[in-house]
């Protein structure tokens, strides 16, 4: 019996040494296979006595059991171990630290904007918004704007596809034209009020047409304080008795609160627009801080000319009001001292963090 005990010790051993499932089964093969050795005993028993079958038989079955019993084992053992490799390939490490969010918040162009809507919100403004692709009628002919005015050309003006020869669209390149079309709105709106069905100018009662529209405009311009993209926020208010010193009024309220600086001052500089007659430059001076002395010019201004008021459908002879247009962007870089208007447009994280 001496051989089997050497096959079941051998096998043992070829299992030990197996080191894959892939090995196993090929030193499987070796003792208990079609071929394997344990085959080739039992075919060997053909030539003995049934006596001598029998006991033969019963030692070979324990030998092959022994055998099934190191492979059994063996197998468990290298799924065990695969098990355990998985396992440390795909474990987690609890303590280490967890990815940080970070709190979003609004852009310090944005902040301004909200200020600049809550300020004149709380002095009954309205607040609109409108379309970024204009037509020539609302960005330049309805606001008094002519044919050979310089920002009509194509050096200053992004004009896009889709218009015609007669109507060219536009990205707008202020947010003057919602002038024109918030008071249309606010003149067919009373006028059917009232009863009014004529085409000619009205000259009814209406509420006052009190109104900012700030927005996106664009010009092909682009250095440190100016960029193709860039906000603007206009201010119009009409009625039967606006007058330039309610601008100055309305103006100098808005600075002092938006820069929260009582002894801020103004300065009304004469200037030149179509849309408005007179016109004029607002330039502000700080009192006290690292602009302190300097004057700044933060908007235009003026009040509406009569073509503008007769192009939102109002009688010249009973309305008149002002109009302005300031911008953002450079108020909040005189807010938080910031020099460069690119930072703005950048993206960059560690910039825009510091305004949360
Ligand atoms: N639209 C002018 C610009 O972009 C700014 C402006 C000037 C707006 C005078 C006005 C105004 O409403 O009355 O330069």
């Amino acid at each position: 019996m001496t051989d089997l005990n050497d096959i079941v010790s051998a096998a043992s051993t070829a299992f030990a040494q197996a080191n894959t499932p892939a090995d196993l089964e090929n030193a499987k093969a070796l003792f208990l296979g079609k071929s394997g050795r344990m085959t080739e005993l039992m075919k060997g028993m053909v030539a003995l006595s049934v006596e001598e079958k029998k006991s033969r038989g019963a030692a070979i079955n324990v030998a092959k059991q022994s055998i099934e019993a190191a492979l059994t084992h063996r197998r468990q053992a290298l799924a065990d171990a695969e098990l355990q490799l998985q396992l440390q390939a795909e474990a987690l490490d609890v303590t280490l630290p967890g990815r940080q969010r970070g709190a979003g918040g609004l852009h310090p162009v944005s902040l301004t904007l909200e200020r600049i809507e809550a300020i004149f919100g709380s002095m009954g403004f309205d607040v609109a918004q409108g379309p970024e692709i204009e037509t020539d009628w609302f960005n330049f002919t309805a606001l008094n704007t002519p044919e050979d005015h310089p920002a009509r050309s194509m050096h200053d003006t992004f004009y896009v596809e889709g218009g015609t020869d007669k109507a060219p669209l536009l990205l707008r390149t202020h947010t003057s034209p919602m002038q024109i079309r918030y008071a249309v709105q606010h003149v067919k709106k009373y006028r059917a009020a009232a009863g009014d069905a004529s085409e000619g100018l009205f000259a009814g009662d209406m509420p006052e047409i009190r109104v900012i529209a700030p927005g996106r405009t664009y010009r092909v311009d682009s250095d440190a304080t100016h960029s193709p993209m860039f906000h603007q926020c206009e201010g119009l208010w009409v009625g039967e008795n606006v007058s330039f010193k309610d601008l100055k009024f309305v103006f100098t309220d808005f600075c002092r609160t938006f820069f929260e600086s009582d002894d801020l001052v103004l300065r009304f500089r004469p200037s030149f627009f179509p849309f408005t007659e007179p016109s004029a430059e607002i330039d502000i001076q700080f009192a006290s801080g690292p602009l302190a002395g300097r004057w700044l010019e933060v908007a235009g201004s003026g009040q509406v000319h009569p073509n503008v008021i007769r192009n939102m459908g109002l009688d010249p002879e009973k309305y008149i009001g002002f109009a302005f247009g300031m911008g953002p962007d450079r108020l909040t870089m005189l807010r938080y001292g910031v020099n460069d208007l690119r930072l703005f447009f950048d993206g960059d994280i560690r910039f825009l963090s510091q305004f949360q």
